[in-house]
């Protein structure tokens, strides 16, 4: 429908700005819970495809992060165990976690072909950038992203 698409452009753009503008941003993409599974799907990215469109809850960075409810920055992914590689370039990442009305909704996730790339400003941006989204998507009534 034409809400969706409304929301599938605003983060395509949002994904495509924060890549194309920040050097260290090599790979962006916003996962959202998958209905009422305990699995996120990516929505949305930029960058290189990647073979992870769902993750279970629990795996992974992202899939800690559906858990945790808390930010998790990784200087160093090899220092990881619980990691899911989606390029052999990747060598830091961040996860944010995206909530509306107090619920952990989703998260956006960048990979850094930089070792130690993310700072407390990234997490400051990336924090408001999802701040943000949230608004747009319950002004939307665009919640939740799958049905
Ligand atoms: N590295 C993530 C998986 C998603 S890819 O980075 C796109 C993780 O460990 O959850």
């Amino acid at each position: 429908n034409s809400q969706d698409l409304d929301v599938q452009a605003t983060l395509d753009q949002i994904c495509g700005l924060l890549q194309e503008n920040y050097a260290h941003y090599d790979w962006v993409g916003f996962y959202f819970r998958n209905g009422k599974k305990e699995e996120l799907k990516l929505k949305s990215f930029a960058g290189s495809p990647t073979d992870h469109n769902i993750i279970a809850f629990g795996k992974g960075i992202c899939g800690q992060v559906a858990v945790s409810n808390q930010n998790f920055v990784v200087p160093d992914v090899k220092a990881q165990e619980n990691y899911i590689a989606c390029s052999i370039n990747v060598k830091s990442e961040i996860v944010i976690p995206l909530f509306a009305e107090g619920e952990n909704i989703g998260q956006i996730d960048i990979d850094s072909h930089q070792i130690d790339a993310f700072t407390k400003e990234d997490e400051q941006l990336l924090t408001e950038i999802n701040t943000m989204i949230s608004q747009f998507l319950q002004k939307e009534k665009a919640l939740p992203i799958f049905a």
